[in-house]
């Protein structure tokens, strides 16, 4: 196992949910796993007023996400020994010596050393101001230690603004000092779409453009907004979804294999995928591209509110809350199959998968049966829930003739009872801590990503491009069922609308 160095993880944005919900409880997960270093300390920091007591209770004796996890008084106790706290207005300068004052003073008494991690879980607009403030005290380098700096998504809000927060970030900090997150590759599920690819002898000689029909990628969420209309309204599922957690999915599927399992080389070869995607036309993201919104609807006996309804949305937004897309990725592996994306809120479930469909057979040799299923075989690679993968082909009914079906094979995370499946933040911070950043973005690829994206962004706001409204609980506009090309080809659907009232529409 790698060394973790002695270090302080100091978090800004520490009496926010993302903080409460998933930092603190990674951190605590680290802690009764024994990954942490033996001098550790957590330094919360935000505007609020809290003395290290006070945030000490907030974050894990009244945390529900930590005493969920049942750990007992003990461990909770010496957890929250390590954890601090520091006021400070992100827009003073002078705080920010406070601040590396107050760090000294913990880095003494825990024996540390000077390395320092400063995760940024506070609204973007703040991620450069801190970065200066921090570099302005020097804290953004040091003799003996290492300084990083992990940034949360969304990482800009177009292609001009994610190269402003580059070069701003790039004049306080260098390239290997900056993690910027995307909790999607921290998933166990997403990591071993790596391993199931390059592992494997029997994937790879078919994983090409020779073999494979098309590529589907769903992230499904049935939940609406929770709370979060403010921050949503302004971004939409193209930006939330797409050009982070999605493409990312998309660059591990397509990806070249690396010469190495390091992160320079496996982030060299996601980059070479961004870089392959057709740019689109407008015309191509008029047929290409299909946006919806959810409208209010009846589902299992509950009223759930439309889109436009919800708290902190402004009045007749277009935002979407849907996105499904076809494009190409030219290169010569993938040349002509044709890749499809979708996401959406208020969908009838919760999934995301990848699937796979490779190309049917040439020579149909049991074409003369009714019975025959024609299998187009499939690789399901579920990433949540019920983790696994699924292969489908066809097997012969027992019996006279050649009867064909096709049967399933299934392998589910969960039958490995004995194995400890950590959660995406507790492994991207643990990555941190080490020093390794194979399993963050780097930012010419999140360049890349945002490029392809931004064509769609400007072509949306000329505003001639229908946003279709479609019922909460059902699987967005049937307008994207077009976009699958050929007969008796469509989406998979993992689970059937859960309303029928036909209330689709354009906006
Ligand atoms: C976040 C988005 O990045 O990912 C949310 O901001 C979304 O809108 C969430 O709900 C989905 O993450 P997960 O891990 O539940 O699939």
């Amino acid at each position: 196992m790698k060394k973790t160095d002695d270090q302080i993880l100091v978090i800004f944005g520490a009496s926010g949910d993302l903080t409460e919900r998933k930092l603190i409880p990674a951190v605590f997960d680290l802690y009764c796993g024994g990954f942490l270093p033996e001098h550790f300390a957590v330094t919360g920091v935000s505007r609020s007023e809290y003395s290290d007591e006070a945030y000490r209770q907030k974050v894990v004796f009244e945390n529900e996400f930590i005493l969920k996890k049942e750990a007992g008084e003990d461990k909770l106790k010496a957890f929250a020994d390590a954890i601090f706290y520091q006021p400070l207005d992100t827009k003073n300068t002078d705080s920010y010596n406070t601040l590396k004052q107050r760090l000294q003073t913990i880095d003494e008494a825990k024996g540390i050393s000077g390395n320092y991690i400063f995760y940024l879980a506070t609204p973007p607009s703040l991620y450069e101001t801190i970065a200066e403030g921090l570099s302005h005290v020097g804290l953004n380098k040091a003799e003996n230690a290492w300084r990083r700096l992990i940034i949360e998504k969304p990482f800009g809000y177009d292609l001009e603004s994610a190269k402003q927060l580059n070069s701003k970030l790039l004049a306080c900090f260098n390239e290997e000092q900056l993690y910027r997150i995307d909790h999607y590759l921290g998933k166990e599920t997403v990591q071993n779409m790596f391993v199931t690819r390059f592992a494997n002898s029997i994937f790879e000689p078919l994983w090409n453009r020779n073999y494979i029909h098309r590529v589907e990628i769903t992230a499904a969420e049935s939940v609406g907004l929770e709370k979060r209309g403010g921050y949503y309204d302004s971004a939409g599922a193209l930006r939330d979804m797409v050009q982070n957690h999605l493409f990312q999915l998309v660059a591990l599927v397509a990806m070249e294999p690396p010469v190495k399992a390091d992160a320079e080389s496996i982030r060299n070869e996601k980059m070479k995928v961004f870089q392959s995607l057709r740019p689109y036309t407008k015309e191509d993201i008029i047929t290409n591209v299909i946006r919806g919104q959810y409208l209010g609807s009846k589902v299992r006996g509950e009223d759930l509110p439309g889109y436009r309804e919800e708290e902190g949305v402004k009045e007749g937004s277009k935002t979407e809350t849907y996105v499904a897309m076809k494009f190409f990725i030219d290169n010569w592996r993938w040349g002509g199959v044709p890749f499809y994306i979708r996401t959406g809120k208020r969908l009838p479930t919760r999934v995301t998968e990848v699937v796979i469909h490779f190309k049917p057979n040439h020579h149909h040799l049991f074409a003369h049966d009714k019975s025959l299923s024609n299998a187009h075989n499939t690789l399901v690679i579920r990433i949540q829930p019920n983790e696994g993968i699924l292969l489908k082909f066809d097997m012969k009914i027992p019996g006279a003739g050649f009867r064909t079906e096709t049967v399933n094979m299934d392998f589910h995370y969960d039958e490995l009872t004995d194995v400890y499946v950590p959660g995406a933040y507790e492994r991207l911070i643990l990555d941190c801590m080490q020093g390794d950043a194979t399993l963050y973005s780097r930012g010419d690829s999140t360049e890349s990503a945002w490029q392809f994206v931004d064509t769609i962004l400007k072509a949306w706001e000329e505003d001639d491009i229908p946003v279709y409204g479609y019922p909460a609980g059902t699987w967005g506009p049937e307008h994207a069922d077009n976009l699958i090309e050929g007969e008796n080809m469509t989406w998979r659907y993992p689970c059937k609308n859960l309303t029928d009232d036909g209330n689709y529409c354009e906006l």
